[in-house]
């Protein structure tokens, strides 16, 4: 377990993702999935309000409802920190600060809890002043709707700014950011955000650990055979890095007996700042590689081989 920042909350090392939840995987297999991950002690489930808004008869919420159902069924509420955002929900849209009052309430309802644990703004908005976005981010805290809020998607500048208006106005602030970072995306993160989550001991738990499915190695040149709505994304990355990475990928898990995907989890698991790095599986198959990047340790050397890989 690990300590999310400077929060209170002992978090699994890594994120359970739930945007597969009421899309690729249906009801069922979202049960398997979350049943599977808390059997095998982890504690740490990311949703936002818009999952899973842009699948076909979907309107949004669908992820929420799923784990709100799951958390119902199980009676394991108080064993799970549940995680979700707020602002990219096409009918709730935005971080003014009515709309994060009204999303927050459709999300409580949603999920069934009466507190959220971590509420991520999902994404900037820069028209909305940002000590109303923190004001409001502050009177949920206060009415303890919210443990903790956190940011995603924010450049380096905006979160600071966000972490000074917090302090200059004595409101809630950020803990944790949510970042898109991986083996074959670093370059977002790396530098001056990751800097600043250092000097500031704020949790980062990185979304699209596996790159979409890419960092699985299930994506190789040869092959189109996929018929995932994640293909198109993933085999973007079939590029020289792409199979750069891949190589080494490969030959550490020949090595360690392990699969591609808990290699690529656990060297994320190894970089400054990061506290879990979020993944989904949709099937409780998949999920087992995920579990084992929890327990996974790399060596020097082979961060080092990855490292150079993915430059
Ligand atoms: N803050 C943000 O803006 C933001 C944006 C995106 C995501 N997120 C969060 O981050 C989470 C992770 O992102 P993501 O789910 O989009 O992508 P990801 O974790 O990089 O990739 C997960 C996908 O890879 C495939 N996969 C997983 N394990 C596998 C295995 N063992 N073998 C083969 N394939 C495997 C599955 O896709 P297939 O169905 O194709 O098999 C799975 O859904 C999301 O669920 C969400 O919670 C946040």
């Amino acid at each position: 377990m690990a300590q999310l920042g400077g929060t209170a909350l002992d978090v699994f090392p890594i994120c359970l993702g739930g945007n597969v939840f009421g899309w690729t995987a249906d009801r069922d297999e979202s049960f398997a999935v979350l049943d599977g991950y808390a059997a095998a002690g982890g504690n740490f489930i990311d949703s936002a309000d818009m999952y899973s808004a842009w699948a076909p008869g979907n309107s949004g919420g669908e992820s929420e409802t799923i784990i709100g159902e799951w958390l119902r069924a199980r009676g394991n509420r108080d064993d799970v920190v549940v995680a979700t955002k707020v602002g990219w929900l096409p009918q709730r849209s935005g971080l003014s600060a009515a709309n994060i009052a009204a999303a927050a309430e459709d999300s409580l309802r949603r999920l069934g809890v009466d507190h959220i644990d971590l509420y991520y703004a999902h994404g900037d908005d820069p028209t909305v002043p940002l000590a109303e976005t923190l004001g409001a981010f502050d009177a949920l805290v206060r009415a303890g709707k919210v443990r903790y809020i956190a940011a995603s998607n924010y450049t380096a500048p905006r979160l600071a700014e966000s972490l000074a208006v917090s302090r200059r106005e004595g409101f809630a602030e950020f803990t944790a950011l949510q970042p898109k970072y991986n083996l074959v995306e670093r370059t977002e993160f790396e530098g001056e955000l990751a800097d600043l989550c250092a000097a500031e001991n704020l949790g980062v738990a990185p979304y699209y650990g596996l790159a979409r499915g890419f960092l699985t190695g299930k994506y190789r040149p040869a092959q189109n055979n996929s018929s995932s709505p994640r293909a198109e994304g993933a085999r973007a990355h079939l590029n020289d890095r792409g199979l750069r990475v891949l190589a080494a990928l490969d030959e550490i898990a020949t090595l360690r007996n392990a699969p591609v995907a808990s290699i690529a989890l656990s060297w994320l698991r190894t970089q400054r700042t990061v506290t879990a790095p979020i993944a989904s599986a949709r099937t409780a198959d998949q999920l087992a590689d995920l579990l084992l990047a929890a327990e996974l340790e790399l060596t020097a050397a082979e961060v080092r081989r990855l490292d150079d890989a993915s430059v």
